[in-house]
């Protein structure tokens, strides 16, 4: 009734950015990732009958409130898959800030769906995993992979056809993402809430959508033949046009810092240098930089001079779940 399973976070080359069913998370649109090696979860999941309620422990502190809410509400559709009333002690390390635009929902929920998943006695296939772990966060059900990954959303309103499916394992190709480190705290507006507020108000959501069917064919295509000035072009641009659909919400709101949109002309102006880097940004202020191997020396010395920067961390492509 004990396991504990690791997963890495991703990053979203063509953006998760809107939900058509918020009750089971079913989104707007397809999106595509590169999970990394650099951040990942760990979690423990050990079902107790002795337990009269859940118990939520996050890098060492007891969890109460939403986040403790979220925890439970996952490990109720756990049990009523299993069929099973019991209750759980979940142990969680993020090796990566929470909730500040990290992703640290995306491997925070992909581990605790493997640990719980497995804890319980469900033998899950991977498409079944990615499946359960949407309902936990969406970014979360591409974390079950290593590599690149697509969340496909699938027709159906029961959400039996959307899940993630693996593009390229982690050693197909050696892409680079550099994270650049502004601000490490909470965000004010969850990606849950601004994707709420976006898909409800913006005036630009529709263009959004628009756009996405050919962005995510483009890329593919870029995927396929290791097209790096490719995928970095589509990547940066998706990026764009998802935080447009902020500035058009009402009210409006926007996850860039004043140092965010410094990193991101850093990184035109080096592209003016023939230097073939690209940005892309979640829901949260910091910078993810898209570089080639060769380039690491310069795109790192270069990232950390610029002021308001407070670190920098590499990350290759990284492993899919992995259990301990
Ligand atoms: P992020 O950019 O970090 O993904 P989100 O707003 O999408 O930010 O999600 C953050 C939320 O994800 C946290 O407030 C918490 O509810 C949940 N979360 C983060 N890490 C974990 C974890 N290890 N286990 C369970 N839930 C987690
Ligand atoms: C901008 O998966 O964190 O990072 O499903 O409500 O938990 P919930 O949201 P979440 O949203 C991620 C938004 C994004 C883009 C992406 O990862 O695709
Ligand atoms: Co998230």
């Amino acid at each position: 009734m004990r396991a504990t399973a690791k997963a890495h976070t991703n990053i979203a080359l063509i953006k998760y950015w809107g939900k058509r069913n918020e009750a089971i998370i079913l989104p707007t649109n397809n999106s595509l990732s590169l999970t990394l090696d650099g951040y990942y979860t760990t979690t423990t999941v050990e079902f107790d009958n002795s337990l009269s309620k859940d118990q939520f422990m996050l890098d060492e502190q007891t969890v109460f409130g939403e986040q403790y809410d979220r925890v439970t509400s996952f490990l109720d559709i756990i049990r009523q898959m299993a069929g099973k009333q019991v209750y759980a002690q979940v142990t969680s390390i993020n090796e990566v800030p929470t909730a500040a635009g990290f992703a640290s929902s995306a491997s925070g929920f992909a581990a605790l769906a493997a640990a719980g998943s497995k804890a319980i006695g469900l033998h899950l296939s991977d498409q079944e995993l990615s499946r359960l772990t949407r309902r936990g966060s969406g970014s979360a059900c591409r974390s079950i992979y290593g590599g690149f990954a697509e969340w496909e959303m699938g027709m159906r309103e029961d959400g039996t056809d959307s899940y993630a499916v693996p593009i390229a394992p982690a050693d197909y190709w050696d892409i680079r993402v550099a994270a650049v480190v502004l601000s490490a705290t909470k965000k004010s507006v969850s990606s849950r809430e601004g994707m709420r507020r976006t898909v409800e108000t913006s005036a630009f959501f529709q263009g959004w959508l628009d756009s996405v069917a050919h962005d995510l064919a483009e890329i593919k295509q870029g995927i396929d033949v290791r097209d790096f000035q490719k995928v970095g072009e589509i990547a940066e641009a998706n990026c764009l046009k998802m935080h447009a659909t902020t500035l058009g919400a009402q009210p409006p709101f926007t996850y860039w810092h004043d140092t965010t949109l410094v990193v991101m002309q850093k990184i035109w102006e080096m592209r003016s240098r023939s230097i073939p880097v690209y940005f892309t940004i979640d829901a949260g202020p910091n910078v993810k930089v898209l570089y080639l191997p060769e380039h690491e020396t310069h795109v790192q010395q270069t990232l950390r001079n610029i002021p308001g920067v407070t670190d920098v961390r590499l990350s290759k492509p990284g492993r899919g779940i992995t259990y301990i």
